[in-house]
C-alpha cells in the first residue's frame, strides 16, 4: 500500500461550526447540489457526509440518499438531525478509511465535500467511489482552495489541503474522465465534476 497523506479527521466537537450562519454564506450547498443533477428517481450518496450539512437538502432532491462517513460520532450527529427533520429516505453507514459496503455501481450521484483532504488515501478512496457509481455517474468534490489570500485562516491547514490541480490529479487516477472545473459562487472553495465513462 503506499504511503498515507498526513492529515486530520474533522474534530466532531466542533460539529456546530458547520451549521454555522457564516459556513451557509461562505458554502451555500445549493450551487454544489445542482451541478450534481438530482432527481427523484436517484439514490445519490455523499461520502464523509459529517452531520448532513450537504446530505439533507440532498435528500430532498432524490429518491434515496445515502451518507457514509469513516466517524461513528459524526454519523450519530447526523442521525440526530434526520430524525428532527424526519427525512425517512436516508440511510447512514459506517465505511472503512478507503472503502464503502455498497454494491457496484449501485448509486447514480456521489458528492464528497470537504473530506477528500481528510482522508490518508484519497485516490484508492476515488476508486472506490468509482466502483459503486454505475456507468455514465456523477462525482462532484467539494475541496477548500489551497491558496489563501490572507492565510489559511479557517478551515483546515495549508499543508493537509488539496489543490485542485491535485483533486484533478486523483480523479484521472481513480479513473474517472471529462473532469470539470465547475463555476461556483465559492471565495475559499472549489469544485469539480467527474463521470464515470
Ligand atoms: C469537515 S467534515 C465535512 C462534513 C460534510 N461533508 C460537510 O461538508 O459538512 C469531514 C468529514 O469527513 C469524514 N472523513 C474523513 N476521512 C474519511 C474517510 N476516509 N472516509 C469517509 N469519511 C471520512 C470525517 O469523519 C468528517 O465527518
Amino acid at each position: 500500500m503506499s504511503t498515507p497523506r498526513e492529515t486530520h479527521k474533522f474534530d466532531v466537537s466542533l460539529h456546530g461550526v458547520l451549521h454555522s450562519v457564516v459556513r451557509r454564506r461562505m458554502l451555500p450547498e445549493r450551487p454544489a447540489l445542482e451541478l450534481l443533477e438530482l432527481g427523484s428517481g436517484l439514490v445519490a450518496l455523499e461520502v464523509g457526509c459529517g452531520t448532513g450539512y450537504f446530505l439533507l437538502p440532498m435528500a430532498v432532491k432524490v429518491g434515496y440518499a445515502i451518507g457514509v462517513d469513516v466517524s461513528e460520532k459524526m454519523l450519530r450527529r447526523c442521525m440526530e438531525r434526520v430524525r428532527s427533520a424526519r427525512a425517512a429516505n436516508v440511510g447512514l453507514v459506517r465505511c472503512g478509511e478507503s472503502t464503502i459496503p455498497l454494491r457496484s455501481g449501485s448509486v447514480q450521484r456521489v458528492l464528497i465535500a470537504n473530506a477528500l483532504h481528510e482522508m490518508h488515501y484519497p485516490e484508492k478512496m476515488l476508486r472506490e467511489v468509482r466502483r459503486v457509481l454505475c456507468q455514465g455517474g456523477l462525482v462532484l468534490v467539494v475541496e477548500w482552495k489551497k491558496r489563501c489570500l490572507f492565510g489559511c485562516l479557517s478551515g483546515p491547514p495549508k499543508a493537509h489541503r488539496l489543490s485542485s490541480a491535485e483533486t484533478e490529479a486523483l480523479l484521472i487516477g481513480a479513473g474517472f474522465s471529462g473532469v470539470e472545473q465547475c463555476s461556483v459562487p465559492y471565495r475559499r472553495h472549489y469544485v469539480l465534476r467527474a463521470v464515470k465513462g
